[in-house]
């Protein structure tokens, strides 16, 4: 089939019978009991996918394999460069696991809509967790593991998680994180303490199990009983994960287990084009949602086999690792960030790394979490000689609003665009008065209620947030909070957000949360934090701090305390290392701080002086010291 007509007829299909074509991707799945309804508008807040069905999403990712005869396939590859080594786990292997440590936290109180926190490195046992709590119909919040423990406890308490699950250590480049004393910390801020922790002894860096309370997570999976598939409602809670709102509190981003299934294990074939014991390797985190999506669930919902990789594009030991794990294992299908592609080709811009290794069987490569410079998607594709697809996604949603599908035969590419959108979303350009703009202009990306299946139904606990957050802005339609444009061809470009958030190595990441650290600083009069360009990680946050007159402390030794109280309350990936002093920041006569006009001089774009700044010569002297700190 020609590629374009192939996408063209299936968005059509779906444009014509949404249910229809949601019926039948629900087809892949295996349900108890079939749902009643595919969609009921009068469900939730704009309405639920599946309703009356039931499921559940380990047996659909796990058992069913097994029960089908694939059980000595392999499930999961996890690659270790930072331990050097390399485990296969098959389908059998896994599903004996799962149902272990399912077993242990069941015995552990553990039951259907409880809450686990997950704070794992990048260790199998992670995604047993994940897989475990969806055994038992419990909801799983896996934090990722660069977050320090005042984030921890902040999800802690939202939670109230009745158990953790979690190692003893991290390992990063050079050094080892010891996880106990920030479990330990996160419960003691937190106001709700769990009742069991349960702790992965790794070898590199054991610690002591505070007695009444942890339990070895191996020794308690070899005692439990195995725990069989809890069936749940299509509409019940899978997880929550957390992501970085406008201000310090996260917003818990809540996933049925229904839509997300079915989405999901639809997205394998019409996206990545793998199906059944295909080998795919997503080079994220569990921590982040392209994990739970693609490390985790998806690959497992459609039988492949997924690599789980503890390291870094570069550094363990070299440029070349990302094409080792993919020549070894016979990836077809990889994705990564941006930045990772960026920082390989900075180590390896000939590609004589990538030339070691038999690259025969990786068939494309898939970018998302940042816009991919069109410098980026050359490159690699290049050197690879690949298709290299950006795709544009949210934690919100689960898996790509855009892009472009190997299952339907690929369109041309247009590098810097993130293609066109999935089937299941109405991508709009809308101006401030809610009207639909041209092609071609620029305007906030929006979508048509209502959000395709595994997109957030609401947010954990706090409907009225979810209104106000996504809904309110254009009535009818979720905001995206990007900006960007639909050119002439159908094509999406997704040029920047229109919030306070910035993306720092494709990690998602609050202003809002850095300066209300920053105001707490005893020195400090106001603040404000911008992404400045940083060729690198696309962004990097830099304070600008205004000190409280009569302040004699040096400028240099309040920067340093300001990026330890950064790295202390958020964690290491915040990738927080400067913050400027600066005479005054730009302000409205009102004294608002003009942060939009900020970002725009941080972005290097055009932009007008407001009239109601009170002193346009200011934004001459933050430009300088913002361009400065580009790199
Ligand atoms: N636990 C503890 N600390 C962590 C961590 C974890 N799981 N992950 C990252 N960190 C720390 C790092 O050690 C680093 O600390 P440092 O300031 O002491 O050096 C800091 O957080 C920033 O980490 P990172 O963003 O990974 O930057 P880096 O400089 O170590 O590496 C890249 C740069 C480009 C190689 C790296 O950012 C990368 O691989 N990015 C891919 C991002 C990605 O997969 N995003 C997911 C979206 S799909
Ligand atoms: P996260 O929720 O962490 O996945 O971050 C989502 C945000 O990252 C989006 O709202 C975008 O701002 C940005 N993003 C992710 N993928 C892309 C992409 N392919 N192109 C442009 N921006 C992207």
């Amino acid at each position: 089939m020609d590629a374009a007509a192939g996408y063209d007829a299936t968005i059509a299909d779906w444009r014509r019978d949404p249910e229809g074509y949601w019926a039948a991707a629900a087809r892949g799945i295996d349900w108890d009991t079939p749902p009643a309804r595919i969609f009921d508008p009068s469900l939730g807040v704009y309405g639920r996918w599946f309703p009356g069905g039931q499921l559940n999403t380990c047996h659909n990712a796990v058992d069913r394999h097994v029960a089908a005869g694939r059980g000595l396939q392999p499930a999961i590859i996890w690659d270790s460069p930072m331990t050097g080594r390399v485990e296969t786990i098959t389908y059998a292997d896994l599903l004996d696991r799962v149902a272990r440590l399912a077993g242990a936290l069941a015995a552990r109180g553990v039951a259907k809509g409880d809450r686990v926190i997950v704070y794992m490195p990048m260790v199998p046992e992670a995604a047993i967790a994940m897989l475990a709590c969806a055994r038992l119909g419990a909801v799983h919040s896996v934090v990722f593991g660069g977050f320090a423990a005042a984030e921890l406890a902040t999800r802690i308490a939202d939670a109230t998680p009745k158990a953790i699950v979690t190692a003893s250590c991290g390992l990063e480049p050079g050094r080892v994180v010891a996880y106990k004393p920030l479990i330990d910390a996160a419960i003691g801020l937190s106001p709700h303490k769990p009742d069991a922790v349960l702790i992965l002894q790794r070898a590199e860096h054991p610690c002591a199990l505070t007695p009444g309370r942890d339990a070895d997570l191996l020794a308690a999976m070899d005692a439990a009983a195995p725990h069989p598939c809890v069936p749940v409602e299509a509409t019940d809670t899978l997880y929550i994960l957390y992501t970085s709102g406008t201000t310090g509190a996260p917003k818990g981003i809540l996933r049925d287990n229904g839509g997300h299934a079915v989405a999901l294990h639809n997205s394998m074939s019409l996206v990545y084009g793998v199906g059944p014991g295909d080998v795919f390797w997503a080079a994220s985190d569990v921590g982040w949602v392209v994990g739970h999506s693609y490390i985790v669930y998806a690959p497992l919902l459609a039988g492949c086999t997924t690599v789980l990789f503890e390291g870094k594009p570069v550094g363990t030991p070299d440029a070349g690792t990302f094409w080792r794990v993919c020549a070894q294992h016979g990836v077809k299908v990889l994705f990564t960030a941006p930045t990772a592609i960026r920082a390989i080709k900075k180590e390896d811009p000939d590609g004589a790394l990538m030339r070691r290794h038999d690259l025969s069987r990786l068939d494309a490569l898939y970018l998302a979490g940042e816009r991919c410079d069109p410098d980026t998607v050359t490159w690699s594709q290049r050197l690879l000689g690949k298709p290299v697809v950006d795709h544009w996604w949210q934690t919100e949603t689960g898996w790509t609003i855009t892009g472009n599908f190997r299952g339907l035969g690929l369109f041309p590419t247009k590098p810097g665009s993130g293609g066109k959108p999935a089937p299941g979303y109405d991508v709009v350009v809308l101006d401030e008065a809610n009207r639909e703009v041209p092609p071609g202009q620029i305007g906030s990306l929006a979508v048509r209620l209502p959000l395709p299946p595994s997109s957030l139904p609401t947010l954990f606990h706090a409907d009225d947030r979810f209104r106000e957050a996504y809904l309110s802005a254009f009535p009818g339609h979720y905001s995206t909070a990007d900006a960007g444009l639909i050119d002439e061809d159908g094509y999406v470009w997704v040029m920047s957000r229109t919030d306070d958030i910035i993306n720092v190595a494709g990690h998602r990441l609050s202003t809002g949360a850095m300066e209300e650290v920053l105001a707490a600083h005893p020195d400090v009069a106001e603040c404000a934090v911008v992404g400045v360009r940083d060729t690198l990680k696309g962004q990097v946050p830099l304070g600008l701090v205004v000190l409280k007159s009569g302040v004699t402390k040096a400028e240099a030794e309040i920067g340093r305390e300001l990026v330890a109280m950064v790295r202390d309350r958020i964690g290491p990936v915040a990738a927080f290392k400067e913050a400027r002093v600066v005479i005054r920041l730009p302000k409205t006569r009102s004294g608002k701080i003009l942060r939009a006009t900020l970002r725009r001089i941080a972005d290097g774009d055009d932009y007008a002086v407001p009239p109601t700044i009170d002193d346009p010569t200011i934004l001459e002297e933050v430009g300088t010291v913002l361009k400065g700190a580009m790199r």
